[in-house]
C-alpha cells in the first residue's frame, strides 16, 4: 500500500484528502456517512466575525457538469462556531482546517485572534484564509483579485497566529495573473495556497427569462471547473520551479469526484486535494476518493503520495 502521508510546509497529514469549505457545513452531517477523522483534514465552512443569514434564495442552481451557489457566507459567527462546531469536531478527533473571512482585513485578523484564544484551538491544524469568495457585494471585496489587498489580509492574519502555524490563502482563478496574486500572498506570510475557489457565473431561467439565482451571480463549481483548477495549480507550480515565486505547498480543489480526479490535481503540483461539490450527490465522496486514490497509486506502482506531486511537470511531452 502506498504511503499517503503528505507534507504541507509545517503541517504533516496522514493522507491528502480533505473536504472543501462550504460543501459539508461543519462536519456533523457528513459524520453520519463516515468518520470525518479519517480524512487528512476537515475544512470548515468559512466563518466570519458575526452571524450572517447570507444571500436571498434561490441560491443554488444546477449547470452542465456543475452548479452555481450564491450562499453569501452564511454562518453562525466565530463565537458560536468555536463553542459548538469546533468543539464538536475536536470531540470526534478531526484534524480541522478553519476557513476564515472578514469584510475588512482587520476583521479577518479579529476572527483569527478569537480562534487562537479558544480552548478547542488545539484541534486546528491550519487556517485557510478565504480571500476569494465571489458572493460578496462587489468585486472590490474579493481581496484575491488584487495583490496588495491579498497581502494586507494575509499579513494581518499571520500576526495573530502562532509562529509558523500553517496558513493557506485561498485564491480565485478569476484573475489575469494568478501567479502574481500567489506571490503576494506568499511574501505576506501565507505558508501555502488553496486553489481554486469557484468562478463567477450566471444562469438564466429561459421560462421566466430571469436569472436563476436571486442574487444574479454565483460561484461555479463541480467537474466543469476541474481543468481550470489544474491550470492554476500547474501555473503556480511551474512558477515555483522557475523561482518566480517562493515554493509553498498547494491544496488543490475544483471538481474532484474520483481518485483519478484527485491524482490529476496532485500530478499538476498539489500536495493535498479537497472534495466539495461531489458531496452533494454522494456524501461519502471524500472518503471514497481517498480509497480510490490509494488504489490508483498502488495500480501505478507508486510507493508514496509524494512521488506523484507535480510529476506531470517532469514528464517530457512527445507529440
Ligand atoms: O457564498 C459562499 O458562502 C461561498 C463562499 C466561497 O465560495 O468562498
Amino acid at each position: 500500500m502506498a504511503d499517503l502521508t503528505t507534507r504541507l510546509g509545517t503541517l504533516t497529514l496522514p493522507n491528502p484528502v480533505m473536504t472543501a469549505s462550504g460543501c459539508a457545513a461543519n462536519g456533523r452531517e457528513l459524520h453520519r456517512f463516515f468518520d470525518v477523522s479519517e480524512l487528512g483534514a476537515f475544512v470548515t465552512k468559512t466563518v466570519m466575525a458575526d452571524p450572517r443569514s447570507g444571500r436571498p434564495t434561490p441560491r443554488m442552481a444546477e449547470t452542465p457538469s456543475g452548479m452555481l451557489n450564491s450562499i453569501g457566507l452564511q454562518g453562525p459567527g466565530i463565537g458560536a462556531f468555536l463553542d459548538k462546531d469546533l468543539t464538536w469536531l475536536k470531540s470526534v478527533g478531526a484534524r480541522v482546517l478553519v476557513s476564515i473571512a472578514g469584510n475588512t482585513a482587520v476583521e479577518f485578523a479579529q476572527v483569527a485572534r478569537d480562534l487562537v484564544a479558544h480552548p478547542a484551538f488545539d484541534a486546528v491544524v491550519g487556517v485557510e484564509v478565504n480571500i476569494s469568495c465571489p458572493n460578496v457585494a462587489n468585486r472590490g471585496l474579493v481581496f484575491a483579485c488584487d495583490p496588495m489587498s491579498s497581502a494586507k489580509v494575509v499579513s494581518l492574519v499571520r500576526e495573530e497566529l502562532p509562529r509558523d502555524f500553517p496558513m493557506f490563502a485561498k485564491l480565485t482563478p478569476d484573475v489575469t495573473d494568478i501567479v502574481a496574486i500567489a506571490d503576494a500572498a506568499v511574501r505576506a506570510g501565507a505558508g501555502g495556497l488553496t486553489m481554486i475557489n469557484t468562478l463567477l457565473g450566471i444562469a438564466i431561467d429561459t421560462d421566466r427569462m430571469r436569472p436563476q439565482l436571486a442574487a444574479v451571480t454565483g460561484g461555479l463549481s463541480g467537474p466543469a471547473v476541474r481543468p481550470v483548477a489544474v491550470r492554476a495549480i500547474w501555473q503556480c507550480t511551474a512558477a515555483m520551479r522557475e523561482n518566480r515565486i517562493d515554493a509553498v505547498p498547494i491544496i488543490g480543489v475544483g471538481g474532484v469526484r474520483s481518485g483519478l480526479d484527485a491524482l490529476e490535481l496532485l500530478a499538476a503540483g498539489a500536495s493535498a486535494v479537497q472534495v466539495g461539490t461531489a458531496t452533494f450527490n454522494d456524501p461519502s465522496a471524500p472518503r471514497r476518493v481517498l480509497t480510490e486514490l490509494e488504489s490508483a497509486l498502488d495500480e501505478r506502482g507508486f510507493a508514496s503520495l509524494t512521488d506523484v506531486v507535480g510529476l506531470a511537470h517532469d514528464r517530457k511531452v512527445t507529440l
